[in-house]
C-alpha cells in the first residue's frame, strides 16, 4: 500500500500549497525539484523532497527512478469520448475538398455519428468507450471529462450518460460528465428549433438531473447550430438543477458565446479558435477558464486558438484533446502539449501547466488532481530516460512514458 520513488532526475508541477489554477505570467513557472523522491499511501501522495531528505520506510515498495521525471497525469477537461462508429469517410471527403461544413449540411458530421450511437446499444456503446478511455489512460490522462451529445434523443442522450457513469463506476481516475443535448439540431427537428429546446429542458434535463448523470451542462454555439439566446435558455435550465456550465464557443465564430459563458459563471469556455479582442478582455478577472483545442485545429485546418494573445493579456489557458469521431479523433494529450508548443507558441512549461493543473481546474477537480501535492491522487506519469522536460514536447508523436500510476497503481 506504500510506494516510495526513489532518486527522481526531476519532480515536476510540485505544488506545496493548493492552487486552483496559473494565469498570464505564472504559466511560466513550472515549480520542479531535482534527484528528489515521492511517498505515496493508499493512493494519495503524502510526501515529497530531496533525496537527502527521503525518508526510511520500512515495507514500503520501492521504484528507483534515476533518469527519469516524475508529473501528475494530464487533465483532459473536454472530451466527447463516448462515441459509436467511426468517419473516417469525411476525412477522406475533407482531403478532397469538402468542407467540415459542407459534411455536416448534407447529413454527416454529428447526426451521422448520432445516427450511429442510436442504433448501438448501451453495452456496445460502453465497451467501445472502454477501450478509448483504457488507450487514453496509457497514454498519461489523469482525470478526464466526458460530453454526451451525440444522442439528440432522450433515450440515446441518456444511454451515452448511463455509459459515462459505468466508466466512473468501473475507473480508478476522476472522471466527469457533461450534457451536452444541445450539440445540433436532430433532422426531426429541422425546422422546429424551438420544439428541441423544448424537449432538452422539458424532458431531457429533469431525467439527467433525477438519475444525477451529469455535473456540467454544454451548448455547441456557434452559427447553423445554437445562438446566444439558445445558449443563455439552456444554462439557466442547467443551472436550476444545478449543473454548471461548460461551453463550446468561437470554434468557427465569434458571436458572443464567450461573454455568455462569463456572465453564467461558465467553469470554462473551449474551443476559441476566433477569438476577439473584447473576447480577450471579457475573460479577464473572471473564474471561467479558456480552454484550447489545437488536436481539433490539426484537423480541421483551421486557426488555432491564440493562446500568445491570451496568456500575455494576463489571462489562463487550459488545453485538452476534444477527442471526438469528426473534428479531434485522438484522444491522445502528449500530441495536445506538444502542438500547443510548436503551432501556438506556448513554452513547455506553459503547456505542462495548461495540460495539468489548469485543466483539472476547467473539470473542477483541482482539488484531486493536477499537481504535485500532498493529498492529492497518486495519478502519476513516469517518464523513459530523457534529458528534460523540453523532451516531451519536442519529440512529438513517440511516447516518452514508462509507466503510468492511477491512485499509485501502475497500469499496465
Ligand atoms: O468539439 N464543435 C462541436 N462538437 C465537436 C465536434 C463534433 C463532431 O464533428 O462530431 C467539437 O469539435
Ligand atoms: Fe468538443
Amino acid at each position: 500500500m506504500k510506494l516510495l520513488f526513489k532518486n527522481i532526475k526531476q519532480l515536476i508541477q510540485v505544488r506545496e500549497k493548493e492552487i486552483s489554477f496559473v494565469s498570464g505570467k505564472e504559466m511560466r513557472i513550472l515549480p520542479t525539484i531535482d534527484n528528489a523522491f515521492l511517498l505515496v499511501e493508499y493512493g494519495f501522495i503524502v510526501d515529497f523532497g530531496k533525496m537527502e531528505d527521503c525518508p526510511n520506510i520500512p515495507n514500503a515498495k520501492i521504484i528507483d527512478a534515476t533518469g527519469r521525471l516524475l508529473l501528475p497525469s494530464w487533465c483532459d477537461s473536454h472530451t466527447h469520448l463516448v462515441y459509436a462508429g467511426t468517419r473516417e469517410n469525411e476525412f477522406v471527403d475533407r482531403i478532397k475538398g469538402l468542407s467540415y461544413e459542407d459534411i455536416a449540411n448534407r447529413g454527416g458530421g454529428i447526426l451521422n455519428s448520432a445516427k450511429k450511437l442510436q442504433e448501438t446499444s448501451e453495452d456496445d456503446l460502453y465497451i467501445q468507450s472502454k477501450s478509448r478511455l483504457d488507450a487514453v489512460v496509457k497514454l498519461g490522462t489523469g482525470a478526464i471529462e466526458i460530453k454526451s451529445g451525440y444522442g439528440l434523443t432522450l433515450e440515446a442522450e441518456l444511454k451515452m450518460l448511463r455509459v459515462i457513469k459505468r466508466l466512473k463506476q468501473n475507473y480508478n481516475l476522476p472522471i466527469k460528465a457533461t450534457f451536452l443535448g444541445a450539440h445540433a439540431l436532430p433532422l426531426e427537428f429541422k425546422n422546429n428549433k424551438e420544439g428541441y429546446l423544448k424537449l432538452i429542458v422539458d424532458e431531457m434535463l429533469p431525467k439527467v438531473a433525477k438519475e444525477q448523470l451529469a455535473e456540467f451542462i454544454d451548448v455547441f454555439c456557434e452559427i447553423g447550430y445554437f445562438s446566444v439566446a439558445d445558449t443563455e435558455l439552456i444554462l439557466e435550465a442547467g443551472k436550476n438543477y444545478g449543473l454548471v456550465p461548460k461551453i463550446h464557443v468561437n470554434q468557427f465564430n465569434a458571436v458572443g458565446g464567450v461573454q455568455v459563458g462569463v456572465k453564467h459563471n461558465a467553469i470554462s469556455v473551449d474551443h476559441l479558435e476566433e477569438m476577439r479582442n473584447e473576447d480577450i478582455q471579457s475573460l479577464k478577472n473572471t473564474r471561467t477558464m479558456p480552454v484550447a483545442l489545437p488536436g481539433c485545429s490539426y484537423f480541421l485546418g483551421i486557426p488555432y486558438t491564440p493562446a500568445r494573445q491570451m496568456i500575455d493579456a494576463g489571462l489562463p489557458l487550459a488545453l485538452a484533446t476534444d477527442y471526438n469521431p469528426g473534428s479531434a479523433p485522438s484522444g491522445n494529450m502528449n500530441f495536445v502539449v506538444s502542438s500547443a508548443c510548436v503551432k501556438m507558441k506556448m513554452t513547455p512549461e506553459e503547456a505542462i501547466n495548461a495540460a495539468t493543473i489548469n485543466g483539472a481546474y476547467a473539470m473542477g477537480v483541482e482539488q484531486e488532481v493536477g499537481s504535485i501535492t500532498k493529498g492529492k491522487l497518486a495519478n502519476l506519469i513516469l517518464t523513459k530516460p530523457v534529458n528534460s522536460y523540453n523532451y516531451l514536447p519536442y519529440n512529438f508523436g513517440d511516447s516518452n512514458i514508462e509507466t503510468v500510476y492511477l491512485k499509485g497503481n501502475p497500469i499496465v
